[in-house]
């Protein structure tokens, strides 16, 4: 699948069918991760592959009844859980890294799951110390996000962005890009 048609059909799926997602597939996306950009090719992420139903229910749990990717954690067969080293990145200039290189790996994971037909939803709204608990994450490690994995059971419509003339500027700003 071409890049561009990926980056414009993508969307944050939040219910799933139980099909499985072979260990091949999940190869292929770690792999794509492990690729991304870092701080000094610090390369701080790890990720946690759980499949394990009852674990899943758990980490599911771990998310506020309001989270609206509650349900559909529970529903995918796999949870891929994102942690970093801050250590292994820097703080500069008062900007964390370790969130930006971990989201680099876990968006080029996404994106390369949509390229294989499966859904991913970001999750950064959940209990981090009960996840820490339920996956046994080392306290040097933040757990930065979660996602589902799976088929989804439907392509939502897209979500709205915000015109360029709004968010891209030409030589100054406020001069409109167009
Ligand atoms: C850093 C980050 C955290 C997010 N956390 C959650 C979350 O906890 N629960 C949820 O349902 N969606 C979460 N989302 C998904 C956004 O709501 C979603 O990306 C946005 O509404 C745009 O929709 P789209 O991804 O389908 O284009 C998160 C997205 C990002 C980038």
């Amino acid at each position: 699948m071409d890049l561009y048609t990926v980056l414009e059909n993508r969307r944050s799926i939040r219910k799933y069918l139980p099909d499985p997602v072979e260990t091949g597939t999940l190869r292929k996306l770690l792999e794509a991760a492990r690729l991304a950009p870092s701080w000094k090719n610090g390369q701080c992420w790890r990720f946690l592959v759980i499949r394990d139903p009852e674990k899943r229910e758990r980490l599911a749990a771990a998310l506020p009844e309001m989270n609206p990717a509650r349900k559909g954690m529970a529903e995918a067969p796999v949870t891929i859980v994102l942690c970093a080293k801050p250590e292994e990145s820097e703080r500069h200039e008062g900007k964390d890294y370790y969130l930006l290189d971990a989201g680099l790996a876990m968006q080029q994971l996404m994106l390369a799951a949509h390229a294989e037909g499966l859904g991913t939803c970001w999750v950064a709204w959940f209990d981090e110390e009960k996840i820490r608990r339920i996956c046994s994450v080392p306290p040097e490690y933040r757990i930065v996000a979660l996602t589902p994995l799976g088929v989804p059971a439907r392509q939502p419509s897209p979500r709205g962005r915000k015109p360029l003339e709004e968010i891209a500027f030409l030589e100054e700003w406020g001069r409109p890009f167009n």
